[in-house]
C-alpha cells in the first residue's frame, strides 16, 4: 500500500475549470493524489483563485522572463515542493526537456479533441471546435495524454467522446467538451498514479 499521496503540481494559464475539478476530485480520500502546488503563467487569472480558494500553494512565473529563465523557475518551484507529477491544464507554451525530466516523464495535459485529429501547433481553444465544425463531424471529444518534446504527440492515457448536436456553436461545442474533461482528467491522473508508483 502506497504510504502517501502522489504530490502533483497544476500548470495553467486560464481559467483553471480543470484544476477546480481535479482538486475536488484529489480530496476524496480514495483519490491517489493530492494538489501540492499550482504554477499560473501569468498573475490576474482565473486558476490562481481557484488554488487560493482551496488554500493551495501558488506560484506565479515571471512573464518578463524569457522562455529558458521560465523553466529554470519551474523545475526549482518542482523540486522546492518535492513534487511528482506535473499536469498541464490549459498552459499554452511547449514544455522545456528539463521540466519533462525533474519528473521522470510524468507530464499529462488534456486537449480539447479526439487526439490525434485537431491537435498540433497552433490548435487550442476556439480554434480546435471550429475546426471540427468545418469538417463536418458528428462526433468529438476530449484526450489526456503524456507530453513529450511535440506538441499533443505523446501517448494517450484516456479518451472519451461526446455527439455534435446539428447547428452547434464552437462556443456550445467547447462547453460540452469542457464538462467532458473535468470528469476524466482526474480519474485519468490516478489511472496514471497506479501505473508509475
Ligand atoms: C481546456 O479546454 C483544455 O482542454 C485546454 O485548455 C483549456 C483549459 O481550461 N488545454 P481551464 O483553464 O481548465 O478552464
Amino acid at each position: 500500500m502506497r504510504s502517501r499521496k502522489v504530490r502533483v503540481a497544476i500548470i495553467g494559464s486560464g481559467k483553471g475549470s480543470n484544476a477546480e475539478s481535479i482538486i475536488r476530485h484529489a480530496n476524496y480520500e480514495h483519490s491517489l493524489f493530492q494538489v501540492s502546488l499550482v504554477i499560473a503563467s501569468k498573475p490576474g487569472i482565473g486558476l490562481i483563485k481557484k488554488a487560493e480558494l482551496a488554500s493551495i500553494p501558488v506560484f506565479v512565473l515571471d512573464t518578463s522572463l524569457g522562455s529558458m529563465d521560465k523553466s529554470a523557475q519551474i523545475c526549482q518551484q518542482v523540486k522546492e515542493n518535492t513534487i511528482d507529477v506535473i499536469v498541464l491544464a490549459g498552459y499554452l507554451s511547449r514544455l522545456d526537456d528539463a521540466v519533462i525530466e525533474t519528473v521522470n516523464g510524468r507530464v499529462l495535459n488534456i486537449h480539447p479533441s479526439l487526439l490525434p485529429m485537431y491537435g498540433g501547433v497552433g490548435m487550442y481553444g476556439k480554434r480546435v471546435h471550429e475546426a471540427v465544425l468545418a469538417a463536418g463531424e458528428t462526433t468529438t471529444g476530449a484526450t489526456v495524454h503524456i507530453v513529450t518534446h511535440d506538441y499533443d504527440e505523446g501517448a494517450i492515457v484516456m479518451q472519451a467522446s461526446v455527439t455534435i448536436d446539428e447547428g452547434v456553436t464552437a462556443v456550445q461545442l467547447a462547453d460540452k467538451v469542457l464538462k467532458l474533461e473535468h470528469e476524466i482528467y482526474p480519474v485519468a491522473i490516478d489511472k496514471c498514479v497506479k501505473l508509475w508508483f
